[in-house]
């Protein structure tokens, strides 16, 4: 398989649907229509939706829904990183090969754009049309995983411990649990939402757990590594970030060497995760590979 197609394939299929989604420009209020579609389309790798589509392919039943499901997630994302990047929190002036979007439409409505596409994320999941054939009790538990992953006890509570901590002295277990939190947790919440979506049990359940577990361990780490070692032309973000904001990262434990190592472990063992699986989890495989070699 070449991951790379692979990745492109699925990343124009979660595109498309996210363009249709997203209201036009031209919609009132428009300002805000506007500001959306700047940042959700802007071109990112769409990793958490394609792991979502990934992960229920690997269970094999069919899905009704899924992609629904799978875009939720990006949409959660991108309000993410557009909160994650105003003054008041890392006050970076790029992203996803652009100026940031509170550098285009201002402070305000860039949080209330970042409120919009997280309120819209569970507007998707519960629309009717959109996740037709989808067993109603099947969905409210894809809604709370969806809820669980990405609220106070797990990607937001993970942005608290991020910057209470910096320019603090913190050790390793610190760091990792701001780690598991601010990227783990919805990373966790994709594979587990496409695994629920096509009726995984609760044994397959668990070893995807496991698996998006140490895969949202490296990605982290690799965007550590990544914030030292990147050129903005490769990453679409300003590099060097990390250490300008006094943020200790894996880097600063063990040199950027010893992070990739350790990284490229997490990814060892989510792929032993999968040894109940077959070829239809091979992509996993893959992308758990790619998570650690890619240059952005
Ligand atoms: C960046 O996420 C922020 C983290 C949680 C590490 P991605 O590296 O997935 O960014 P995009 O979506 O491709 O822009
Ligand atoms: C972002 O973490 C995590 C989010 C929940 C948005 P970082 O602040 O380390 O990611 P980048 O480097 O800005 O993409
Ligand atoms: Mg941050
Ligand atoms: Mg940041």
């Amino acid at each position: 398989m070449n991951i790379a197609e692979y990745l492109e394939r699925k990343r124009l299929d979660v595109d498309r649907f996210l363009d249709l989604v997203a209201p036009p420009s031209v919609t009132s209020p428009t300002t805000l229509h506007e500001s959306m579609r700047y940042s959700l389309l802007a071109g990112g790798k769409r990793i958490r939706p394609i792991l979502t589509i990934v992960a229920a392919e690997a269970i094999g039943a069919m899905t009704p829904g899924l992609m629904a499901v799978a875009c939720s997630l990006e949409l959660i994302h991108t309000y993410s990183l557009i909160h994650d990047d105003l003054p008041s929190m890392d006050n970076d002036d790029f992203r996803r090969g652009k100026p940031t979007n509170h550098k285009v439409y201002g402070e305000a409505m860039a949080i209330l754009a970042g409120d919009a596409l997280l309120t819209m994320a569970f507007d998707i999941i519960s629309r009717p049309d959109l996740m037709k054939g989808c067993d109603p009790v099947r969905q409210v538990r894809l809604v709370q995983e969806l809820a669980y992953g990405s609220g106070n006890r797990g990607m937001v509570g993970g942005q608290v411990f991020d910057i209470q901590a910096e320019n603090k002295d913190i050790d390793l277990d610190t760091l990792q649990t701001i780690h598991k939190h601010k990227t783990g947790m919805l990373i966790r919440a994709a594979v587990r939402m496409g695994a629920v979506a096509a009726g995984a049990t609760d044994r397959q359940l668990d070893d995807l757990t496991g698996y998006a577990e140490d895969i949202g361990l490296a990605f982290q780490i690799a965007d550590d590594v990544l914030n030292v070692t990147g050129t903005r032309e490769e990453l679409g973000k300003n590099p060097n970030t990390d250490a300008e904001r006094g943020k200790k990262t894996y880097p600063t434990f063990y040199g950027v060497d010893g992070a990739r190592k350790l990284a490229d472990d997490c990814v060892s063992r989510a792929i032993t995760r999968l040894l109940s699986f077959g070829p239809p989890a091979d992509p996993l495989r893959e992308i758990a590979r790619y998570i650690t070699a890619r240059k952005n």
